[in-house]
């Protein structure tokens, strides 16, 4: 069965009576006309649909708990909606923490991941109840039991192990192979078992958690990484009479961002984690455990699309056409760090015959700052919207201000109705950090 994950571009998107696109029932256009571009327009019914997928798809197996990894985008709006769809969350910062707690989420359904949390986000995770904290490393065990003991608490834990998968995804968003800068090695995790028995008396350790990396669809990679984590539970549990029965096998499978790309349907991919978990239940003599899983990319990317304006344009002679945007690569870094690929549409001629190709290039003082390589277009004038496709995960949760310019907004569409989600930034926002000190006024 085909999951949401699978489609490129929003499910609510469509021509409308205006020759305009629509999403979620709103004229992008209209939308680009009332809330100015860049614009980031996220649809409510995607969101929901990914959600019922992955709920649907895990439903054979009993104790799954869906955390929905909210570096993905985490916006107090994004966060509500997929609370109330039943997920928790996988949070990675004390910016994360208190967006989920802010916007009404359980914290006992919240896991706090990370390779160097500070002490103030250690003892905030604390002192709010997140439910449980991923440890990487052993100075970190160290630090969360004093932090715990000094709170007078005791932390539920898993471990973060790194299983030694490869997977075949851009380098930067591999996690799971041994040379990483996350987790403990396969052979470190006896020591931090017996650290944590022996010393760290302020520290419930439940189980083991691994992420073995980011847009991947090549699913029989979780299978590989199922064994490995079962195989270590039953050996831990042997090895110090524990009943750890805790199992995180993270995030990553991918989206579809170009037709190229064949994501793999998160139905197939529950199957396979299910059968191998059954499998490995049985070969390793374990009682079943608690799945978690941390799906980011996958739940919010295909909602998300960007508005542009189209501004400039270049014709090089003998050479490409560049047509800029009022955006690029401070919403949208991940083309210049991932050489990542998009697809885009004129909102305003989407039906009209396809007559150039260009390149589509960003206003930022970069030479890098390409947010799409090759693409055809209709004939473009000066004022079409440009709608970009994919754009709902690590782009508004990457953007920065580079060169200044203000963060765009964020509108979630639902059956006719827009709504603001985040505010565009201001300049007054811009410089609301900024001191001046005495002796250089001018
Ligand atoms: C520990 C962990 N879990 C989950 C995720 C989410 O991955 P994705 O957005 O590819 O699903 C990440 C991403 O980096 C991660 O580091």
């Amino acid at each position: 069965m085909n999951s949401t994950n699978q489609s490129l571009k929003p499910l609510t998107l469509k021509i409308n009576k205006n020759s305009n696109l629509e999403i979620g029932g709103c004229d992008l256009i209209e939308l680009a006309e009332k809330y100015g571009t860049p614009l980031y327009v996220l649809d409510e019914h995607t969101i929901r649909s990914i959600c019922k997928d992955y709920k649907d798809a895990f439903k054979a197996y009993p104790k799954v708990n869906m955390m929905y990894a909210s570096k993905a985008l985490c916006t107090m709006a994004v966060t509500s909606i997929i609370a109330s769809e039943g997920f928790g969350f996988d949070v990675v910062s004390a910016g994360e923490i208190y967006t989920v707690y802010k916007s009404g989420v359980n914290m006992s359904k919240v896991l706090f991941n990370g390779n160097n949390k500070s002490v103030d986000e250690l003892s905030l995770a604390i002192k709010l109840g997140v439910g449980r904290i991923s440890v990487d490393n052993f100075f970190e065990l160290s630090l969360l039991n004093e932090i715990a003991k000094s709170q007078n608490k005791t932390v539920d834990i898993l471990l973060r192990i790194t299983p030694g998968i490869e997977c075949h995804t851009h380098e930067y968003i591999q996690t799971g192979h041994l040379d990483s800068k996350f987790g403990f090695d396969l052979t470190q995790i006896d020591e931090a078992v017996e650290l944590i028995l022996n010393n760290y008396t302020n520290l419930k350790l439940h189980g083991l958690h691994a992420h073995i990396g980011s847009q991947i669809f090549e699913t029989s990679i979780y299978g590989d990484e199922i064994e490995i984590l079962v195989k270590e539970i039953a050996r831990l549990n042997k090895k110090f009479d524990l009943q750890l029965d805790e199992l995180n096998i993270g995030g990553g499978i991918g989206v579809k961002y170009t037709e190229d790309d064949c994501p793999p349907s998160v139905y197939d991919v529950a199957e396979i984690i299910i059968n191998k978990l059954n499998e490995c239940i049985e070969k390793y003599k374990i009682e079943a455990p608690v799945l978690f899983i941390e799906p980011g990319r996958s739940i919010i990317s295909t909602s998300g699309v960007t508005l542009y304006t189209i501004g400039s344009s270049k014709q090089v002679p003998k050479g490409k056409k560049y047509i800029a945007v009022d955006g690029g690569m401070s919403d949208n870094i991940r083309p210049s760090m991932y050489q990542a690929e998009y697809v885009a549409e004129l909102a305003n001629k989407p039906q009209e015959e396809l007559k150039e190709k260009v390149v589509v290039a960003g206003r930022f003082c970069e030479s890098g700052d390409i947010l799409i390589k090759n693409i055809e277009f209709p004939e473009i004038e000066e004022g079409d919207i440009l709608c970009v496709y994919n754009t709902g995960a690590y782009n508004y949760s990457m953007a920065s201000n580079y060169n200044r310019v203000e963060k765009p907004a964020m509108v979630l569409v639902n059956n006719s109705q827009s709504d603001i989600i985040i505010n565009r930034e201001t300049l007054d926002d811009l410089i609301s950090h900024d001191e001046i000190p005495d002796r250089l006024h001018l």
